[in-house]
């Protein structure tokens, strides 16, 4: 298949555009199109046999880059919708230190590619040493990719395919939407069976993830143009602080990763509430602070984190709730997110700071789509 850049500059900013299709096919995969709150199955199908769910205690997510931070995302779904314990690990750092053998436990392989080598060798060094084991220490591995053909989909028993359609631009933009959407259906679908939440609450989220796709629309109509000049103002810019906290936190780990892969520029992604224990030493009015702000259970802290900076006259730009007066008045910018649940906001969040990366990036003049000493999937350890 010839691959098209259909009038935008680049690919990475297509993909950026095409995310709000993305997130409605996977949704129209997954959820029933006629579940209420008075059904008797999951409102999720995903096509997993029962014995994917007996006894299930635990999940250990492993993936690299992007995907470890889509997959941290789901480890706060996972723990806060389904109350499943789970631990993320870096693929890299799992083959050689693996955590011990625990039984009834989902082993979740995190890969767009389905072939980066750190995370296809990490699914494999579980299955071995699992192979042998009694019944509750068997392999239960689970790979959600882009690739159906993988050697990620050939290693593992299930599969989530996250159908986002080939991704040219070398930064996961529209894959890592996607698996977040499938890890917003894998948590729903355990919460359902492990009832953890009720049928009013998953129908409210369901009704909730449908209105997704027109906020990004929505989102990338308002803002595009208003991003790309402030983007301007960054060109000379060295260091970059993002913060966020709670299910934003990997949000902020994935605005500073986008930035520091096309753009070059330093960009560190912390937990708001840790920046006093260290990064506040590196703030002056030379380093801009990028924060998430959304509505909700730590809303009125990650305010108060901002203020910190604002003390050491950092420059500040807000991903905040859309009409907020209160968050106008904090920040020097604004980029507005329709005010969505909580749960929910990482898959708006992260619009905007998509945007801020490429236009920056683009501004500079680099080459977007095929940054320097990356690789788009990275088949060597
Ligand atoms: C490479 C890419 C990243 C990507 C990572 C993991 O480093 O440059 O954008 O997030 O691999 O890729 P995967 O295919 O495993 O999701």
């Amino acid at each position: 298949v010839t691959m098209e850049k259909q009038g935008f500059r680049h690919f990475m900013l297509k993909e950026i555009y095409e995310q709000s299709s993305v997130v409605r096919m996977v949704l129209e995969t997954y959820i029933s199109n006629d579940w209420t709150a008075a059904s008797t199955t999951s409102p999720i199908n995903l096509s997993l046999p029962a014995e994917f769910y007996t006894d299930l205690e635990q999940v250990q997510i492993v993936a690299c880059g992007t995907s470890w931070h889509a997959s941290l995302v789901g480890k706060y779904l996972l723990e806060q919708l389904a109350q499943i314990p789970t631990q993320v690990h870096y693929a890299s750092e799992f083959r050689y230190a693996p955590p011990p053998l625990m039984p009834n436990t989902l082993i979740v392989g995190v890969t767009q590619s389905g072939e980066t080598a750190d995370t296809l060798s990490a699914i494999a060094m579980d299955k071995q040493r699992r192979a042998e084991k009694t019944p509750q220490f068997r392999p239960r591995l689970l790979g959600i990719t882009n690739r159906m053909q993988s050697s990620l989909a050939r290693l593992v028993d299930y599969t989530i395919d996250i159908q986002a359609g080939i991704e040219i631009g070398v930064a996961a933009t529209k894959t890592f939407i996607a698996q977040l959407v499938a890890f917003y259906c894998l948590a729903l679908d355990l919460a359902y069976r492990r009832q953890t939440l009720s049928a009013t609450q998953l129908e409210q989220i369901i009704g909730q993830l449908w209105q997704l796709p027109a906020q990004i629309e929505s989102i990338l109509e308002q803002q595009e143009r208003q991003i790309e000049e402030l983007a301007h103002e960054f060109t000379e810019t060295q260091d970059f602080i993002f913060i966020g906290r709670g299910i934003n936190y990997p949000i902020a780990l994935e605005g500073a990763l986008k930035l520091k892969e096309i753009s070059y520029i330093h960009a560190e992604g912390y937990p708001a509430g840790e920046m006093k224990h260290g990064p506040i030493a590196l703030l002056d009015a030379k380093v801009p602070v990028v924060a998430i702000a959304m509505p909700g259970s730590v809303y009125e802290k990650v305010l108060s984190n901002v203020q910190e900076a604002k003390a050491r006259d950092s420059r500040l730009i807000g991903v905040a709730p859309m009409h907020d007066e209160h968050a106008k008045e904090i920040f020097d910018d604004t980029l507005p997110v329709p005010v969505v649940d909580e749960i929910l906001s990482p898959i708006l969040s992260v619009i905007p700071l998509q945007l801020l990366a490429y236009h920056i990036a683009a501004r500079r003049g680099l080459d977007v789509d095929q940054p320097r000493n990356l690789a788009k999937s990275v088949t060597v350890e």
